[in-house]
């Protein structure tokens, strides 16, 4: 049993199975993200849960983190997974209990009695249910369907439906009314995951979180590099100009806000003739962009070069300062 056991992000604090979370000062919040978390409290608020959908890298598990933040309540978190079965969800039976009475209280007569119980441990959505904790249900769609048809009863009729094998009366379990849950998933043409029963979407309200405007973009990867402002904008120009419309199905945020961190931690500055930049630009955007082709060959590195020309300031143009000294002449 973990007891109080703090892990690295700051985004949380992990108490025995649950987590305690934190509000982030790496959070960025626009507009663009206000907007969002303010009508995901709303439908939490009216009972809903919420359905974070989008490409990866586009933000979504953070955002759950910080709605469950601003919820208030503890958190628990489950990562949907292939493997998967109902009781990795809800707890199963583990074993049996064996309890012998042994009466000898006249020592003429000897009694016996012989008890045998199940031992059943709950799992991580029975105690969220129990508790009235907030379930974080992340990329729930990389479970099969039938994993997650436990959750119907329980987002609908408030009832957890637990396997008959529980002792009398232990069937079911009435949800907490301060239970609410938080999914994230990927778009189902992506690799491992699952077509969502309609069944299951019915009963929560998705929000697609797409791209985020340039400024958003920019006050991110500034955040989660310490890159300046003005550097970080000109990352953002030069990913959005070369994956033009399929921005955020290409890299969401993660290769920006790389990009900026290697610009940051080696102390150089996103420059147009900067081999070095234009190198970690190749290697980190190059990933979906190698199938551009012309005549045969990758242009990849052309496109690339061009883009940075047209958004990052030559090599050499800080060394330039201008300095206008105005002489204050007495008449
Ligand atoms: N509002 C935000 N403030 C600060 N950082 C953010 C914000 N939104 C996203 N990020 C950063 O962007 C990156 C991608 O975010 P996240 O992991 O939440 O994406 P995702 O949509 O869950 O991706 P995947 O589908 O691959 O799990 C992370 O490094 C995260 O810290
Ligand atoms: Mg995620």
């Amino acid at each position: 049993m973990i007891k109080n056991k703090k892990v690295s992000s700051s985004h949380y604090d992990v108490k025995d199975d649950l987590i305690v979370p934190e509000a982030s000062d790496q959070f960025v919040v626009t507009s663009y993200v206000k907007d969002i978390i303010e009508r995901a409290l709303v439908y939490l608020n009216a009972g809903y849960p919420v359905h974070f959908a989008g490409p990866s890298g586009t933000g979504k598990t953070t955002l759950a983190f910080h709605l469950a933040t601003q919820w208030g309540r503890p958190v628990t978190l489950l990562q949907g997974n292939e493997e998967f079965v109902s009781s990795d969800l809800t707890g199963k039976d583990v074993g049996y209990r064996k309890s012998s009475l042994v009466d000898n209280y006249i020592h003429s007569v000897l009694k016996t009695e012989e008890q045998m119980s199940r031992m059943w441990v709950d799992n991580r959505l029975t105690t969220a249910c129990r508790n009235g904790d907030m379930l974080i249900y992340d990329e729930f769609n990389r479970s099969k369907a039938e994993t997650n048809n436990i959750l119907l009863s329980v987002l609908s009729e408030g009832i957890l439906n637990l396997p008959g094998s529980r002792g009398a009366g232990e069937g079911y379990l009435d949800v907490h009314p301060s239970f609410r849950a938080i999914f994230t998933s990927n778009p189902e043409e992506y690799a491992g995951t699952h077509k969502t029963q309609d069944a299951l979407m019915n009963r929560m309200i998705t929000i697609n979180v797409g791209l985020s405007d340039r400024e958003t973009e920019t006050e991110i990867l500034h955040a989660r590099s310490d890159l300046g402002l003005t550097e970080s904008r000109y990352i953002v120009d030069v990913i959005r100009e070369l994956h033009g419309n399929d921005h955020e199905t290409k890299h969401g945020l993660r290769a920006g806000i790389a990009i900026a961190k290697i610009c940051k931690i080696q102390g150089f500055k996103p420059r147009f003739g900067d081999k070095l930049f234009h190198a970690i630009c190749y290697d980190v955007l190059s990933m979906e962009t190698a199938k551009v082709q012309h005549a045969g060959h990758s242009i990849i590195h052309e496109m690339i070069d061009s883009v940075i020309r047209k958004y990052c300031p030559p090599v050499g143009s800080d060394a330039i300062k201008v300095t206008t000294k105005i002489k204050m002449v007495e008449l």
